[in-house]
């Protein structure tokens, strides 16, 4: 309560109400009012120290700086897997406990003496400040909420959707970027979907959708000032699709370095260097992650001002800080509450007569997949459906035939393709189909601001090994799980279908929060937490980004150790997991597959 009223008498003293007025003619009036207040507060700050705590506990209260740093954001609220305090906040005495310990500096500044010079450089100091205290702000909706969206030149959106034809070599881009990024509709001929809201969508699509979806964000802001974050609507996967084949290393690189070039020097790039900035790209992060001239891609995410920034990918590094893994765009774009929960509740009805299934191709070049094996366990069993994708004419890119066999399974094997994740799981689980991991990395350190952390809850997870070595039955495996366990997980994936689908971005959800939402939020969150540590002057020197995929998977308090799934992400023996790296070669097997696909 304490800090609640100290908060509010912050809010009642405007500082820049001060500043711009200046000495007015009002100046009078107003210096008897804030000393009044002042001395008021000062009362108050007595008498709690000395009536109601009776203690010495509060008198570091009043240091803006001072060590008593609980950390403010609990763990559930953040997902942000920057480890910013969560280890400080174990090795930093934690004395105090309770809201009075929400007491920030900005509330210090109106301490009466020398107010305005402390204020002053206070504003200095923090410029991020203003946006900061709309938090506080109880009769401001978007408090703490607003994005502000860079108008940038077309060449970096855009113009690249005029050019759609050469977005792709092989496919016709233009087809998917109608209907604000969702693609054609799809018919219901089969009665698989329902009969809107279904479309075509391409799975690299998510540039152009997140883009569109931000523009109904009711909490944007033309004064940049009052932004929690600040969004960068460039196009970064249409960008190197365009070049990843046959183009020079200038070429694939030329629109990332115009970008940075072009945010360095905005005023707003100033204020965090960057770090309040984030931007989309509907693609893989190995895309980005050139580290040599003859390697794949654009070195886009190993740009200084990058690393500042926060790149959301379809998959993240597990070895990077600087990127984090949204969902992949599945087919169904809602466009208000009603779709949802009736497509919700059909799925929970559905009569399921496969126990699993797998739709995929084998990796025969790939003497580390599992797929050839999976493929085997599939065709062998008698309660397992299988769309095996091979070359010309296949079932397994039909989106119907595709949703069709999600609905009918009860399990939806998602093992690895060339990198670690698919569009297929998100697919599966919007299908109301639980999907069954191979690795740790084709989900559960990639999704952790969409998927519950605890992963037994939504899915299952056979590691590689047991089918590489040990040659399990997945058959035996998942028979083996109870019909009332199978009932609540379903159960589990059904809920989470809301926020892993992309509602339609020519419109809103009336009250649910979809993948859009919940990556905002998540952005919002990690600033915010990260401004409020820098007042607190709280930084961990100690953070490994090498190890960053841990961190997001830590409880509150717990410091990165090792971990049960160290071995999957182990770099190869040289050291250095990107030269020379397996992840190049990821990122231009997967490419090569996706000409296959169409
Ligand atoms: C934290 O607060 C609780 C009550 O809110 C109190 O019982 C406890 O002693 C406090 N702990 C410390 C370390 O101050
Ligand atoms: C609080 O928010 C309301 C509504 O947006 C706005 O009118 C008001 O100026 C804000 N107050 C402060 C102190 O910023
Ligand atoms: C921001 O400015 C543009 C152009 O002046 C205007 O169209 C838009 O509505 C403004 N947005 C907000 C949130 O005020
Ligand atoms: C890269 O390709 C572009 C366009 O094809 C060309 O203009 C440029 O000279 C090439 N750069 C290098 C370093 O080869
Ligand atoms: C990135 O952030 C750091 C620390 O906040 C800053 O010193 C650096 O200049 C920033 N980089 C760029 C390219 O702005
Ligand atoms: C995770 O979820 C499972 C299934 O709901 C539950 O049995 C288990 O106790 C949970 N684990 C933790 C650490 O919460
Ligand atoms: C795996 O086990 C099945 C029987 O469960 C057997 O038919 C198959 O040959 C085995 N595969 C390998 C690679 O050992
Ligand atoms: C990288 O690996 C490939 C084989 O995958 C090998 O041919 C090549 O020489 C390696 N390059 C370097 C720089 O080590």
């Amino acid at each position: 309560m304490f800090g609640n009223l100290r908060r509010r008498l912050a809010s009642t003293l405007p500082l820049d109400d001060q500043k711009e007025k200046g000495p007015g003619k009002n100046r009078q009036s107003r210096i008897c009012l804030l000393a009044s207040l002042a001395a008021l507060f000062w009362f108050l700050l007595l008498y709690f120290h000395f009536v109601v705590l009776g203690g010495s506990s509060t008198v570091t209260q009043l240091n803006p700086v001072s060590l008593n740093t609980k950390s403010i954001n609990t763990r559930p609220s953040n997902p942000n897997p920057i480890p910013v305090n969560r280890h400080i906040a174990t090795t930093r005495p934690t004395g105090k406990n309770g809201s009075l310990n929400i007491v920030k500096s900005s509330s210090v500044k109106h301490l009466p003496k020398n107010k305005k010079d402390k204020a002053h450089s206070e504003k200095e100091k923090y410029p991020f400040m203003r946006a900061l205290r709309t938090v506080e702000n109880k009769s401001d909706p978007c408090g703490g909420r607003y994005i502000y969206v860079y108008d940038l030149p077309p060449r970096f959106n855009e113009d690249m959707l005029k050019e759609c034809r050469s977005l792709s070599l092989w496919t016709n881009m233009c087809k998917y970027t109608t209907n604000a990024g969702l693609g054609p509709p799809l018919e219901n001929a089969e009665g698989v979907f329902s009969n809107t809201g279904w479309y075509a969508t391409n799975q690299f699509a998510v540039d152009v959708i997140f883009s569109n979806r931000m523009k109904q964000y009711e909490c944007l802001t033309n004064d940049s000032s009052l932004a929690a974050a600040i969004f960068v609507p460039f196009y970064a996967g249409f960008d190197i699709a365009r070049y990843l084949w046959g183009h020079n290393v200038s070429t694939r690189d030329a629109s990332s370095l115009a970008l940075v070039d072009w945010l360095v020097k905005r005023p707003e790039w100033e204020i965090m260097g960057g770090k309040d900035h984030f931007l989309v790209a509907g693609r893989i992060t190995w895309d980005f992650r050139r580290l040599t001239e003859n390697d794949w891609g654009n070195k886009l995410l190993f740009l200084p001002a990058a690393k500042n920034m926060s790149m959301l990918v379809v998959e993240s590094s597990p070895w990077n800080a600087n990127d984090y893994g949204i969902p992949y765009p599945t087919y169904f774009h809602p466009a208000k509450d009603a779709d949802v929960f009736i497509w919700q509740e059909r799925m929970r009805k559905l009569d399921r007569k496969w126990l699993f299934c797998f739709a995929g191709a084998p990796r025969p070049d790939n003497p580390k997949s599992i797929r050839g094996q999976i493929i085997d366990q599939c065709k062998n069993s008698k309660v397992c459906k299988l769309l095996e994708c091979d070359f010309g004419e296949s079932k397994c890119h039909s989106p119907s035939s595709i949703m069709q066999m999600f609905q009918s399974s009860l399990f939806c094997l998602q093992p690895q393709g060339d990198s670690y994740t698919r569009r297929s799981a998100f697919d599966s689980m919007l299908a109301g189909c639980i999907p069954v991991f191979f690795h740790p990395g084709s989900s559960y350190t990639q999704y952790t601001w969409h998927l519950p952390r605890n992963y037994s809850q939504y899915s299952v997870f056979i590691p590689e090994d047991n089918i590489r070595k040990r040659n399990i039955s997945i058959e035996q495996r998942l028979s083996e799980i109870s019909p009332e366990k199978v009932q609540e997980m379903r159960e589990t994936v059904i809920n989470l279908i809301p926020r892993l689908i992309y509602a339609d971005p020519r419109s809103k959800l009336e009250t649910l929060n979809d993948a859009f939402d919940v990556a905002v939020q998540a952005i919002i969150d990690k600033v915010t937490k990260l401004r409020r540590d820098i007042i607190k002057g709280r930084k961990d020197d100690n953070f490994i980004e090498e190890l960053s995929w841990k961190y997001a998977l830590l409880d509150e308090g717990q410091e990165v150790g090792p971990h049960e799934w160290d071995p999957f992400f182990s770099k190869p023996k040289d050291g250095n997991a990107d030269s020379n790296s397996s992840s190049a070669e990821i990122a231009k097997n997967s490419w090569k597959n996706e000409q296959r696909q169409k």
